[in-house]
């Protein structure tokens, strides 16, 4: 007989920050996006998450930082799980509880660290032995950015083209060890709304209105290459251009959406300022900015220029707190079942 605990996991995941965007699915019922997007894994932000399921059926439980949740947010989990008992041919209800190291309303994607871990802890506490490929593919249907979380260090999802989804998952190019000197400066933004629409309906909403969206499609395959080369040879001012270019393409996209998508506030579009005044300053590409769905911005910039970058940042109005972080790992399994 199975002990208390025996059909529980415990895992954890960090958040990402895309340096080529994810921004419109194929295939939404499966999660397949248009075009490939490339991540770096960060450390110090930590989803923690708990999954234990219940000897028999009933509905699943989902405490979000000790408090329980209610509505959409349980019931995307719940979808979930559905998938983790199909292959686990279980109907067991299950008790989730999740934990940020990190304010969750900040924005700073806990979705991708969410499913990432629900992914892991779910597919662990059901007796599943998923491969890291198969997690990440697991974990899109969460959330798409999840599926880069599965993985530490510099990801790139692939998009693949098979209608099944087979050849669509993450894949490491780089640990995290890989280049200790690039750093991501987070500037939290004080007055950063809510989302009002959720990424996964507001990117299919530029698919269907944003005039620049095919061509932006077509762009993005050639500018991930470029990054994939430039950040294998660690070609900082490359790396930092390219990251801005697709941030500002992604902007415009966002911006040409109808109704309009407008993340960013008055202190983020600061940000972006007093970075390009910094590298006109500089003579050079010292630091390049990026956004996701969201108010926040990070800034890549080498560690022997996050001084100079941080004292910048601070004269911009509005911005809460600055965060330095560096590459992190992926998915870590902290308990799983027979463990205890
Ligand atoms: O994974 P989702 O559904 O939260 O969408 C993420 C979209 C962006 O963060 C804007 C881009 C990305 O690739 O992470």
């Amino acid at each position: 007989m199975r002990g208390a605990g025996a059909r529980s996991a415990t895992c954890e995941a960090a958040p990402n920050i895309a340096l080529v965007k994810y921004w419109g699915m194929r295939d939404p019922s499966l999660g397949l996006p248009f075009n490939s997007s490339l991540s770096l894994t960060l450390d110090r932000l930590r989803t923690r998450t708990v999954v234990a399921f219940r000897d028999g059926p009933g509905p699943d439980t989902f405490r979000l930082n000790g408090a329980p949740v209610e509505g959409p947010r349980r019931e995307a989990v719940t979808r979930f799980l559905d998938r983790v008992r199909a292959l686990a041919r279980t109907t067991a209800g299950a008790d989730v509880d999740s934990r940020n190291n990190f304010p969750t309303a900040s924005g700073l994607a806990s979705s991708a660290s969410g499913f990432a871990a629900l992914a892991g802890a779910a597919t662990a506490a059901a007796g599943l032995a998923l491969s890291p490929r198969a997690l990440t593919q697991l974990a899109r249907l969460g959330s798409g950015s999840a599926s880069r979380s599965v993985l530490g260090g510099f990801v790139e999802w692939r998009a693949g083209s098979a209608r099944d989804g087979h050849d669509c998952y993450a894949t490491e190019l780089h640990p995290p060890g890989f280049w200790p000197e690039l750093k991501d400066v987070v500037a939290l933004i004080a007055d950063a709304p809510e989302k009002a629409v959720r990424s996964a309906d507001a990117m299919q909403r530029s698919v269907a209105t944003a005039p620049g969206y095919r061509a932006r499609v077509d762009a993005v395959s050639g500018r991930l290459g470029r990054l994939r080369r430039a950040v294998a040879e660690r070609r900082a001012p490359t790396v930092f251009r390219l990251v801005m270019e697709e941030c500002d393409e992604f902007r415009s996209v966002c911006e040409t959406t109808r109704p309009r998508l407008d993340y960013l506030t008055p202190s983020s579009r600061a940000v972006l300022d007093a970075v390009r005044s910094l590298n006109a300053d500089a003579g050079e590409t010292i630091a390049g900015y990026t956004h996701d769905a969201g108010a926040h911005v990070h800034v890549f910039t080498l560690a022997r220029d996050a001084g100079r970058l941080r004292r910048r940042l601070a004269d911009v109005p509005g911005i809460a707190r600055l965060l330095t972080l560096g590459a992190g790992p992926g998915l870590t399994v902290l308990a799983r079942p027979g463990a205890d």
